[in-house]
């Protein structure tokens, strides 16, 4: 959200052409977006987690702002190790779903209908569908920091 109203912002100052960059991340915010709401309805979080969120939120939105405001090539950077982060934590989450250490529950409603899944899909059938998106989000950080550079 942060770079996708940057870059807009940079596209009406400059007069120039975004290549499609704006709508890709704000694509990505409301795909990240729908992670925290399947997963807000696997987990139920408590009510000191969700403070947790709020105050992650307040920090991280404003320090990334400033960093995009730096330097757009590092911000896109960061996210791109990140997505690399959460690709890897996701692959944790599906071997502790296949080991039995987390119960393989139903997936959300949810969840179904964003990702289109079977109507008898599960956790592990999210995780999966969430971690491409992940993949795909480092792949088109790691791009936009290239293009930048
Ligand atoms: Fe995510
Ligand atoms: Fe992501």
């Amino acid at each position: 959200m942060v770079g996708g109203a940057l870059q807009h912002l940079h596209s009406l100052r400059l007069i120039e052409a975004d290549h499609g960059r704006i709508r890709t991340l704000l694509d990505e915010a409301e795909n990240e977006r729908m992670h925290l709401m399947t997963f807000i309805h696997i987990t139920h979080p408590s009510g000191l987690e969700r403070l947790l969120i709020l105050l992650a939120q307040g920090v991280f939105f404003n320090l990334y702002f400033l960093l995009y405001m730096i330097s757009p090539k590092t911000a896109h950077r960061v996210v791109g190790y990140l997505e690399e982060e959460a690709v890897h934590s996701y692959t944790e989450y599906l071997a502790g779903v296949d080991d039995g250490t987390y119960a393989n529950v139903p997936a959300p409603r949810i969840a179904i209908d964003y990702w289109k899944l079977a109507a008898v899909a599960r956790l592990r059938d999210v995780i999966i569908a969430v971690r491409a998106d992940e993949a795909h989000h480092r792949e088109v950080n790691h791009e936009f920091a290239d293009e930048l550079a």
